[in-house]
């Protein structure tokens, strides 16, 4: 095993239609051969161009075996849930969404007064033993996001550790690391990252060599096996976010909003929505 992470896979993000036509860039998506194990989904919702009409969001739908993260950059995310929650995640701000068994939301985007909206959700996964588990929501606003900045190198801490900082959101299966990371202008970083576990970063801003390829904002690359990952930013900067954690190795059946282990545990899921015994207090 070598010291760095290479990066073994160049993800071009497609552009995509959800919820109630709402256009995604989506990096990777839920597929039963689990290849990112245990991150599933990465959708980048950026709608920065007037012409592209009303917003429409995400009307209610269920989810049910996963985590749901969505961390916006700009604008909003109004949201209401079976459970009695509603508010907005804000410009800065990060909900943690455990679903468990199961919840039931409504997402709706809204635009900063300067008129984009930017932001990130990031599907985890959930493991057998946690898929019917109590709903769990940690929502966390911008100020409570620790930012640590050293050398050229400023780190926003979501989940997990930077130069001896913890992000706020804590007790996640998977033990993921969530950095938003700001390379100055030719900066390097050096970043150890648990061998065996998942690597990715998805570079919105800039660009820089990741492990000595040159990347490009919008792109998703992922990492093979290594101790640590290196960046060297480029003339403008870089600025992505890296998304690391601990794969589950179990098997998985995706059907939209649910992932869970088996076909039969995915026809309950239906079952449940059907006879209304899909959220339970
Ligand atoms: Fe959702």
């Amino acid at each position: 095993m070598s010291l760095f992470k290479e990066v073994t896979q160049r993800i071009e993000p497609q552009p995509v239609i959800e919820g109630a036509g709402v256009l995604l860039r989506r990096s990777i998506a839920p597929h039963a051969s689990n290849p990112h194990d245990p991150f599933l989904l990465f959708d980048h919702f950026a709608f920065n161009d007037p012409a592209e009409g009303p917003i429409r969001g995400f009307p209610t739908h269920p989810h049910r075996g996963i985590e749901t993260v969505t961390y916006m950059l700009e604008g909003s995310v109004r949201h209401r849930d079976s459970l009695g929650n509603t508010g907005s995640i804000g410009s800065g701000d990060v909900q943690w969404m455990t679903s468990g068994r199961g919840i039931l939301h409504e997402e709706m985007p809204r635009r900063s007064p300067q008129g984009s909206i930017d932001g990130f959700q990031l599907w985890v996964n959930l493991p057998s033993r946690l898929k019917m588990s109590q709903p769990r929501y940690q929502e966390v606003v911008a100020r409570n996001i620790p930012t640590v900045a050293d050398s050229g190198v400023c780190i926003r801490v979501v989940a997990g550790e930077a130069n001896g900082v913890t992000g706020p959101v804590t007790g996640i299966a998977a033990r993921p690391l969530y950095l938003d990371v700001t390379l100055d202008p030719k900066a390097g970083w050096v970043r150890a990252v648990p061998s065996g576990d998942t690597t990715l970063a998805y570079v919105f801003e800039g660009a820089g060599r990741f492990s000595g390829q040159e990347i490009s904002a919008v792109h998703m690359v992922r990492f093979g096996d290594g101790e640590k990952i290196q960046v060297q930013a480029g003339p403008e900067g870089v600025r992505f976010m890296l998304i690391a954690g601990s794969p589950f190795r179990e098997p998985i059946v995706p059907y939209g909003p649910f992932v869970m282990n088996t076909r039969e545990e995915i026809q309950q899921a239906l079952i449940d929505l059907r006879n209304g015994t899909f959220v339970q207090e």
